[in-house]
């Protein structure tokens, strides 16, 4: 069977992680059709728009994406497509699994949680105004509706998955009110899950306790800039941006992307790692019921990672992008 997928490159390492991968995905035998997008700063320039309808309706017509790292202008310039992509196909759940992988040094071992992060609100929503020069404000929107909708998604996934605990993370000492809303849902969803260990936790002390006993969590369900935060802190964990995977999901449709950004700085110097985007691209090979392939290409990055003798710079080897690619290509 020949999937059709919509894959968008992105922008900086985008289109460099993103050709690493299709090259992976490819050796792996799935076949896959793929119907390119551009978005962000080239889809502005190109069409006034930074994500273009056409994208927008290919991922509803295919249900599913692969997508590279998109640049979102700092203080001025046009909103996160990023931000857009999630809310004009309510990606409502980001997910992100945090991992060691074999041959990757971290700064801990044996770490195995998964993030579960809100997706559409919060501080998010990009509600903001200047009430007068010299003060400007920021709303954070907290609904019933999204806050349970992600708690049950948490436990589900908690339950499919045979996890033992959820811990949702909040600031509802202090925001007593969109916080305080949250964890009240969290709360609601949890008495429905009574296999599952419940717990909260403030999310200055829950960073603290990440980087000294990252061991003791399992699913943390979080509102979406905390989840944003702590998701990289957590990436921190295990080896970096490079090595995490992520999914944005939906009722049917999953955007599947990695959790780094486009990485200016090393853009265009074909030194990024791919790793980040392949796991997520795994994600959603098992989305797409294509396990085996998902399993092979685990093998083989595996096997690649252990033998370390060819690494991107991050991980303190010296292979570009597409050495690390072809390395994964070989095995498979
Ligand atoms: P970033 O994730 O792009 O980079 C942070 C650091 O990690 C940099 O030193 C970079 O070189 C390194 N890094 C990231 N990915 C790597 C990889 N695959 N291999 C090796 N090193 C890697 O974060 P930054 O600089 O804060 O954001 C840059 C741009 O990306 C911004 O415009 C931001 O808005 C956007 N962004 C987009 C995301 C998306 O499309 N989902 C997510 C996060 C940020």
């Amino acid at each position: 069977m020949t999937h059709t997928i919509t894959l968008i490159p992105g922008d900086g390492i985008g289109p460099e992680v993103t050709e690493a991968v299709v090259r992976i995905l490819k050796a792996s035998g799935v076949s896959i059709e793929w119907e390119e997008h551009v978005a962000g700063l080239l889809a502005f320039e190109r069409t006034g728009q930074a994500l273009p309808v056409e994208l927008v309706d290919s991922i509803r017509r295919n249900k599913v994406a692969l997508k590279g790292p998109v640049t979102t202008p700092i203080g001025q310039g046009f909103t996160s497509v990023n931000v857009g992509l999630r809310k004009a196909l309510d990606l409502f759940a980001n997910l992100r699994p945090v991992w060691n992988l074999p041959g990757v040094d971290a700064r801990f071992q044996g770490i195995d949680l998964v993030i579960v992060r809100e997706n559409t609100e919060d501080l998010y929503a990009g509600l903001e105004h200047e009430v007068v020069p010299g003060v400007v404000e920021s709303l954070k929107i907290i609904t019933e509706k999204a806050s349970s909708r992600i708690a049950h998604f948490a436990f589900a996934h908690a339950r499919k998955h045979g996890r033992k605990k959820v811990t949702s993370i909040h600031k509802a000492n202090i925001m007593k009110l969109s916080d305080g809303l949250f964890i009240d849902c969290v709360r609601r969803a949890a008495r429905e899950y009574i296999e599952i260990t419940y717990e909260e936790r403030i999310v200055d002390a829950a960073c603290m306790q990440l980087v000294m006993h990252p061991e003791q969590f399992d699913v943390l369900v979080l509102p979406n800039l905390y989840g944003d935060i702590v998701s990289d802190l957590c990436a921190g964990l295990v080896g970096g941006l490079g090595v995490v995977g992520a999914a944005n999901l939906g009722i049917d449709i999953g955007v599947f992307e990695a959790v780094h950004g486009s990485a200016p700085d090393i853009a265009g110097k074909h030194i990024a790692n791919p790793t980040a985007l392949l796991l997520s691209a795994v994600m959603m090979l098992r989305h797409i019921d294509e396990g085996p392939a998902a399993e092979r290409i685990m093998q083989a990055l595996g096997t690649v990672l252990i033998a370390k003798t060819v690494r991107t710079r991050d991980l303190g080897g010296t292979a570009s992008t597409l050495e690390f690619a072809d390395a994964v290509c070989h095995e498979l």
